[in-house]
């Protein structure tokens, strides 16, 4: 695992989308893993502006997204597939075919989330999954005890993360959906590049505990420590209570493939 510790948020947001479009200029059929929430707002935005200014083709990406709320409608803004055609599928030329969120809508939710698995498998995989960080470690909607070999299934929200997506929901954690679909770990841990992206000082604690304490059921970000190929792009203020970032610093500056983002960052 590389942790690549940058200056700012608007840093990580750069060197993230950089990362992300040059891997669909290496496979123009790249499937790529999509994340929500405000930290991946920014990066949607640098990926908007590179397809812009350098007319990168997303005509044949294929985009799974890794959650979406039970109930909610793909036409109300609190939707994780509103959130996806706002901030980035509206913006760019990919394929509305090729962009898969659960659905939250579906009579047969089990059945829904078979079949999103089932595309997952005939899409050929996941080769680069996109990931925040709930303040209590989830990834995805994996709240805690999520099995690490699960697979996408229908997850209750935590009281603590129903409160902090409120805002959303008019500021009232009842408003905020009681249960909502999310890729398991087992399906995160099955991508061949995983990027975590967490930025801001109140998420030093969590990204300390997932990224250098014990593999525990209760931070299902841990279980990252098992992936083959899970990168970290995280701010100085979100990597303060990291022990061995000096160590990560160093490490990340030897490294030719790193060098040359960090380089194209001055
Ligand atoms: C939600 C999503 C997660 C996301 C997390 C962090 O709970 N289900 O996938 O990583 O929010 O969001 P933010 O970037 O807003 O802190």
């Amino acid at each position: 695992m590389d942790i690549v510790i940058l200056p700012t948020s608007e840093h990580v947001e750069k060197l993230t989308a950089r990362l992300v479009a040059d891997r669909i200029k290496a496979k123009p059929n790249l499937v790529l893993g999509c994340a929500t929430g405000r930290t991946m707002e920014g990066i949607y935005d640098e990926l908007v502006s590179l397809a812009q200014a350098h007319a990168l083709d997303f005509s044949r990406v294929r985009t799974f997204n890794l959650d979406e709320y039970v109930g909610v409608s793909p036409d109300d803004a609190r939707s994780y597939r509103h959130y996806m055609n706002r901030h980035f599928f509206s913006r760019v030329n990919i394929d509305a075919a090729n962009t898969y969120v659960p659905n939250g809508l579906a009579t047969d939710l089990e059945a829904e989330c078979d079949a999103y698995e089932a595309a997952i498998v005939a899409a050929g995989g996941i080769d680069l999954q996109l990931l925040g960080l709930g303040s209590n470690g989830h990834i995805g909607f994996n709240e805690p005890l999520s099995g690490f070999q699960s697979r996408t299934r229908v997850q209750p929200l935590a009281p603590h993360t129903r409160e902090q997506n409120a805002g959303m929901f008019g500021g009232d954690p009842e408003k905020v959906p009681t249960t909502a679909l999310t890729m398991g770990v087992g399906t995160i841990l099955d991508s061949r590049e995983a990027l975590l992206v967490v930025t801001g000082e109140h998420k030093a604690d969590i990204l300390a505990r997932s990224l250098e304490g014990p593999v525990v059921g209760v931070i299902t970000a841990t279980a990252l420590q098992f992936h083959r190929r899970c990168h970290v792009i995280t701010d100085e203020a979100a990597a303060a209570k990291l022990n061995l970032r000096e160590f990560y610093r160093d490490e990340v500056s030897h490294l030719p493939v790193w060098r040359g983002y960090l380089n194209a960052l001055d």
